[in-house]
């Protein structure tokens, strides 16, 4: 086995009952990257990194922590540091006893845990509220204290489960720009659990996406984004169109789609293969789709027309929801190109490029 990562898992697999929760695990993460365990409620994400950080035992598998086998070694050993969602701070301690504590269970030299201390304060900038309880800090302060508490015994590793949830948007986004930083900052290696396909897309070189306590794809943002390798992937990734429909036909890379509303549509083939007259779901999304109250003059392919139902102003872009034939298709108006205001009842077409359309076998 290879000791050039941070974090190895082999064939992890981990069942409570006869319930397989994570399911042929594999992973290896490099020095310094941060990594994002991705999906929705009940996928896998805390379990995995429970055992990681050795709260739970794997059934099968190995956890390599810098390149030594970690299984059955106690938590402690496994020089981490660790946040949750839930402030974990203890109540009965100050903000610097609470920093200080991994330090003292180190034992590290007196003037030594001063000197981290106020370190990890400065670094998370709040170097004035070391004497204060928890119970005299805001939300989003106590989870920078946590996080100056996880940082202040140098951990090898850096886990991070669901930190930003409890926080209000606003608070949230700040702190995630804080935690990019210090990501940057320090260079920890950092494994950050999170349900928010935004957090994962902002604060991660890599995103592990898990459904059903499996592996769906491990890629960049941008891979996830623009190459997802299945339909869960696609969608729950930001917002896409979905329809129906068939291959018409194929060649080379270029396939021709008929709906079920019998648009015939062009996309391209990635890494899937299908067969002629396959029943397909077919993707586009909002983002993508370019609108106007003229025909497009491409007549050619992806061009639909159909009635403006809503419009949604929200801030950096309105959603515009069109009704073409049975299906409502949303599209997404940056606020720069919106020229025209769209009216409810309004007719429009819409037209976008075989290369942002997205084809996947359906299950029949
Ligand atoms: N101690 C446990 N005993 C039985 N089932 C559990 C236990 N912990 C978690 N589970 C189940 O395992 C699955 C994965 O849970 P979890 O890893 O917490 O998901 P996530 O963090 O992705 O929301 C869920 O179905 C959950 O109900
Ligand atoms: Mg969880």
């Amino acid at each position: 086995m290879t000791k050039n990562f941070d974090v190895e898992l082999h064939n992890i697999q981990k069942m409570f009952g006869s319930n397989v929760v994570v399911d042929n695990f594999n992973l290896q993460v490099e020095k310094g990257e941060c990594i994002s365990f991705l999906g929705p409620s009940g996928c896998g994400k805390t379990t995995t990194l429970n055992m990681i950080a050795g709260f739970l035992e794997p059934d099968q598998g190995d956890i390599l922590i810098k390149g030594k086998r970690v299984n059955g070694v106690h938590s402690n050993k496994r020089e981490l540091g660790m946040v949750f969602q839930t402030y974990s701070l203890f109540p009965h301690m100050t903000v610097q006893e609470n920093v200080a504590y991994g330090l003292n269970l180190k034992k590290v030299a007196k003037d030594e845990i001063v000197r981290r201390v106020k370190e990890v304060l400065e670094v998370v900038k709040l170097p004035h509220l070391g004497e204060r309880y928890p119970k005299q800090l805001s939300g989003g302060q106590r989870q920078r204290i946590a996080i100056a508490r996880a940082l202040a015994t140098e951990p090898s590793l850096l886990l991070l489960d669901e930190p930003l949830s409890n926080l209000d948007a606003k608070l949230r986004e700040e702190l995630r720009d804080e935690l990019k930083r210090l990501q940057k900052e320090i260079g920890v290696t950092t494994i950050f659990v999170t349900h928010d396909q935004e957090e994962a897309l902002y604060l991660s070189n890599r995103i592990v996406v898990l459904d059903h306590g499996k592996v769906e794809q491990i890629g960049t943002p941008l891979d996830i984004y623009n190459s997802p390798s299945t339909e869960f992937v696609h969608t729950f990734i930001g917002k896409s169109n979905r329809m129906e429909g068939r291959i018409q036909s194929q060649e080379e890379n270029k396939l021709t789609l008929i709906t079920d509303s019998s648009f015939i549509l062009t996309g391209i083939r990635r890494d899937h293969s299908f067969s002629t007259d396959e029943k397909v779901s077919i993707y586009v999304r909002p983002e993508k789709i370019n609108i106007a109250t003229k025909e497009f003059p491409s007549k050619g392919s992806n061009q639909v027309s159909g009635t403006v139902k809503l419009t949604s102003f929200l801030g950096a872009y309105t959603e515009c929801e069109v009704e073409v034939a049975h299906h409502t298709i949303s599209v997404r108006l940056q606020d720069s190109h919106q020229e025209v205001q769209y009216k409810t009842g309004e007719k429009v077409y819409l037209q976008w490029k075989p290369e942002d359309v997205f084809v996947f076998s359906a299950k029949e």
